[in-house]
């Protein structure tokens, strides 16, 4: 821009209320809907600038002026704030709300602002709102100009601002709420559900994500793929400049989107409901989402067989066909917990049911259990309306989405159902042949969750599933308004389809003046397509759609979660599509139908920790790729990556997509991708597995952990290391805990991984370098096929693991082993183990019985010292801890020297070794310490002598 025209602007910007320069990094988009023009966007009284070659990508060319806003026009200088609409342009999609009222409050050091007036609409979530544990750092509050009312929230300890909101741009109609922020740094993590190529955002463009719960399937291929997926996830973290870190939660159920910019900025719109902000300040990664948990909820804890190795696939022909495979891989020696069935197994894809080739599941699901093995299925929310689980929930009075009124409801649809006849309740189209009925999870009268409850109960006495599998819970409808390719060949539906008002006044939830990019990006489309009318009722007739809809996978959640609870009287888990704030409180969730493609294995990595960061520890992709025929080379790594996700589970899908006159339809078609397919990737999947069933303990005591302090299980290296400026790119490579650091191989043809060693002590875990010193900074690793995941251990920590088999089930009968990986400069090392049944069913995770130990390993030039402490027991045999292993261990150890509490001890001398070129001590005897006499005493001591090398 030249001087010249820089000054008239300028000019402009002082003397007149709506035009005003703004740079190109710092704008705040005045037409993010279709069809920005010079004249629309002057008519809106915003600012036009063609951005000039070189301004970063997606610079918005209409731009609200700075003075956009409102005025405060009373402050009680404690927490309440009333603003009033100020000049600055108008809410282009809706009259101004004024005035507003703007509060802040604290729960321990989390602030909470929020912003609205009364009758807002607020999800339900009865979410626990405790302080953080961590109170160390304080955030301030202040209004920093009262006529374009602006505010900053600082961090007191470094004066940073983490949100100054003076870039201008609240908004608040009934359907249009916009906030803008300057942020303090561009290391921006999170925002979900997406796929992010990258896990820390692309802060030099202008990036707007969607956020708004849809059946589609992550795009990894492409280089930039912004669609909205399952789930609505509005939170992210953000690391300053020196390595503090703070979150920030928005709590909205709208259709709602956030973009990105480079000031670097970001801009919030939702289109209901309020702004209720929080602000956790950490100041490390792990306080800011304990903090977070401790406010949203911590996650449940999964069944300790649920961390097992899970097989699945859409497309068994029968029972027979399933039992075969899982056959064939127990047989090929790969460890395996969980076969899973997919919609196959019911009778024309009714919940509840059985096909008829599927008469011996339960005596199947009886024999599984004998083996040890857990059975999980698959339940859609969508019940068809003509069978007897649909004429129950009618009897039992169950709530089910239903059309505002009677004259909306189309009778040639409802007509045809003796059992919806009579009713509003909205008909759709999911798999089953005939239409379907939405159970409404967010009834508040408890009838909706007690049928459903009742349903899964029902048929547990039949076929004595272990866990739930919830899929098609955005809530997914294939026919709304449009034709769907969701069909498979021959099963096109009978019943007729959805269709939605989107015009005139029942037509406005549908249409309302702006519809956000997750509708635009989908050209022709509205907020109902893939789902059902916004003009719909939930919360048993109380609430639209339109406010809700984001909250179904999350209240379908919750009903099932605590429907495992009584059909199975068990601990198990449940998986979910779709997933909102706190879901992690109900369940886990896998990435949704991926394709099998290295970009896809690549983008599951940075998925697993986005999702631990959202609270749902318990999550992974599905291995090998779901979509698409697989090839064994991509299978074999995802096995090899796959074996540390939390969630570890093998599936893909019966369905090719073909094109026919037009007409996408999927015909039976993908091979099968199950480890046994091929040998290489049996080998693999089978040395991958083996090693995560030796470290299940630990991998539970994390995930116990998660439940009662928020922490990660599976979280990025920049949460243990965030002021190392080199880590915030790397988004290969995974931690579990603090421990444990895997760097897969992500790419096709590679024998070796140029993985990252933060400053830091790390020792392989793998064969050919067990036990070495990793050098710190980049390293090529080895990476064969043939070879285990590069997988390293951090100096300082102490790994509680137990001999594998090939179940969890009877793992847990085999001795304990530890592995103390010792520390730079001989400092002390630390570990704890949580163990408990895996199975007992709690209420609060802090009464529930279990066993809880720390352990911390010390040396001297004469004598190394380990010590047991006992902080919980219950009334459960332990198995013996046989195995003490040490890595960076520098000396020469005296093996008739061992005193356990005072008393000497003999340690086996052919089973116990020291290599003393690999500094690595192996002690091995059987017996060696009772874990159950350690529980019985609040310290136990394990000392030796040894003298340096
Ligand atoms: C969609 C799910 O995402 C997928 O995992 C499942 O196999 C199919 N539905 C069939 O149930």
């Amino acid at each position: 821009m030249d001087q010249k025209r820089l000054g008239i602007l300028i000019f402009l910007c002082l003397f007149s209320s709506t035009k005003c320069f703004v740079d190109v990094n710092r704008r705040v988009d005045c037409f993010p809907d279709l069809g920005a023009s010079q004249a629309a966007c002057t008519q809106r009284g915003c600012s036009w600038d063609a951005a000039p070659n070189g301004s970063p990508t997606g610079t918005p060319y209409c731009y609200y002026p700075t003075n956009t806003g409102y005025a405060v026009s009373s402050n009680d200088g404690k927490e309440n704030i009333q603003l009033t609409k100020q000049g600055g342009p108008a809410n282009p999609y809706g009259a101004d709300i004024s005035p507003l009222t703007f509060k802040t409050s604290k729960v321990g050091n989390v602030l909470e602002i929020s912003i609205g007036t009364t009758g807002r609409y607020t999800p339900p979530l009865n979410l626990p709102k405790q302080p953080p544990s961590n109170q160390a750092e304080t955030l301030n509050f202040q209004v920093t100009s009262n006529n374009t009312f602006s505010f900053k929230v600082t961090r007191q300890s470094t004066g940073r601002a983490l949100w100054d909101t003076s870039i201008g741009g609240l908004l608040f109609a009934d359907k249009y709420i916009q906030i803008a922020t300057l942020l303090p740094s561009d290391r921006i993590f999170g925002f979900g559900e997406h796929v992010h190529k990258k896990m820390k955002h692309d802060m030099t463009r202008y990036t707007t994500w969607p956020m708004f719960a849809r059946d589609i399937g992550p795009d990894s291929g492409s280089a930039l793929s912004t669609q909205n997926l399952y789930g609505t996830q509005p939170f992210y973290l953000c690391v300053e400049p020196d390595g503090k870190a703070h979150g920030v939660l928005i709590i909205n159920s709208n259709a709602q989107e956030v973009t990105l910019g480079p000031a670097p900025h970001l801009i919030y719109r939702t289109i209901g409901g309020q702004l209720d902000l929080a602000f956790f300040p950490g100041p490390k990664p792990e306080d800011v989402i304990q903090g977070f948990l401790a406010y949203i909820g911590r996650p449940f804890l999964p069944a300790y067989w649920a961390l097992g190795y899970q097989l699945c696939r859409w497309g068994y022909k029968n029972l027979a066909d399933m039992q075969a495979v899982i056959t064939r891989n127990q047989a090929a020696g790969i460890p395996l917990d969980v076969p899973y069935a997919d919609i196959d197994y019911m009778s024309h894809y009714e919940d509840f049911t059985e096909g008829d080739d599927w008469s011996g599941f339960p005596a199947y699901a009886q024999q599984l259990h004998s083996q040890g093995l857990h059975l999980i299925l698959i339940f859609d929310p969508a019940i068809e309306v003509d069978y007897s689980s649909f004429q129950r929930g009618i009897d039992q009075n169950a709530s089910f989405i239903e059309w505002p009124r009677f004259d909306l409801v189309p009778r040639q649809i409802q007509d045809q159902y003796p059992m919806a006849k009579s009713t509003k309740i909205m008909l759709g189209n999911v798999w089953p042949e005939r239409n379907t009925a939405f159970p409404d999870f967010l009834d508040t009268t408890g009838k909706t969750d007690a049928w459903w409850a009742g349903e899964f109960a029902r048929f547990h006495n039949i076929t004595p599933f272990d866990g739930m599998w919830i899929d098609m819970n955005e809530p997914s409808n294939f026919d709304t308004n449009v034709y769907s390719s969701n069909r498979v060949h021959g099963e096109a539906p009978t019943g007729d389809k959805l269709a939605c008002p989107i015009s005139g006044e029942d037509g406005k939830l549908d249409n309302p003046p702006y519809q956000t990019q997750a509708v635009y990006m989908h050209p022709g489309e509205n907020l109902c397509s893939k789902t059902l009318c916004m003009n719909a009722k939930t919360q048993r007739g109380t609430q639209d759609f339109y406010n809700t809809k984001n909250l179904y996978g999350w209240s379908e959640a919750r009903s099932t979660y605590a429907a495992l609870k009584s059909a199975t009287g068990k601990r198990g888990a449940v998986i979910s599509r779709s997933t909102f704030i706190s879901s992690g409180r109900y369940s886990g969730h896998w990435l949704g139908d991926n394709t099998a493609r290295w970009e896809d294995l690549q983008t599951s990595v940075i998925g697993a920790m986005e999702f631990n960061m959202f609270g749902i520890p318990y999550v992974g992709s599905d291995i090998c790729g779901f979509n698409g025929p697989t090839t064994e080379e991509l299978c074999l790594r995802w096995h090899q990556m796959g074996a540390f996700h939390s969630f570890s589970r093998n599936h893909n899908t019966q369905a090719k997509l073909s094109i026919i006159n037009s007409l996408y339809i999927k015909f039976k078609g993908d091979p099968a991708q199950d480890p046994a397919v091929w040998p290489s990737v049996a080998q693999a999947a089978k040395q991958a597995l083996t090693f995560r069933y030796q470290y299940l303990p630990y991998l539970y005591s994390l995930h116990y952990r998660a439940s009662l302090t928020g922490s990660t299980v599976v979280r990025p290296l920049f949460f243990e290391f965030p002021i190392d400026s080199e880590i915030f790119s790397i988004d290969r490579q995974f931690l579990w805990g603090s421990a444990l650091m895997i760097a897969p191989a992500l790419d096709p043809g590679v024998t070796t991984v140029r993985a990252y060693f933060p400053a830091d002590r790390w020792y392989s875990l793998q064969d050919e370098t067990y036990g070495n010193q990793m050098p710190v900074g980049y390293n090529t690793v080895n990476a064969a096929t043939t070879s285990l995941t590069p997988v390293f251990v951090r100096g300082g920590s102490i790994l509680p693991r137990q001999t594998p088999t090939t179940t969890t089930t009877s793992s847990r009968q085999n001795p304990f082993e530890m592995l103390i990986a010792v520390a730079a400069n001989a400092q002390p090392s630390f570990g704890e183990l949580f163990y408990d049944d895996g199975v007992t069913l709690f209420d609060d995770i802090t009464k529930n019985p279990h066993f809880s130990f720390n352990f911390n390993y010390s040396t001297g030039d004469t004598a190394a010292k380990l010590t047991f402490v006992t902080n919980d027991k219950m009334d459960l045999t332990l198995p013996t801890l046989d195995i003490i292993e040490i890595f960076g261990y520098e000396y020469y150890p005296d093996f008739n020297s061992f005193i356990w509490n005072g008393k000497s001890i003999n340690v086996n001398v052919q089973t116990s070794t020291y290599y003393p070129l690999r500094k690595m001590l192996y002690i091995k005897t059987k017996g060696l310490i009772d874990l159950n006499d350690v529980a019985s005493r609040a310290t136990s001591v394990l000392t030796w002598s040894h003298r340096v090398v």
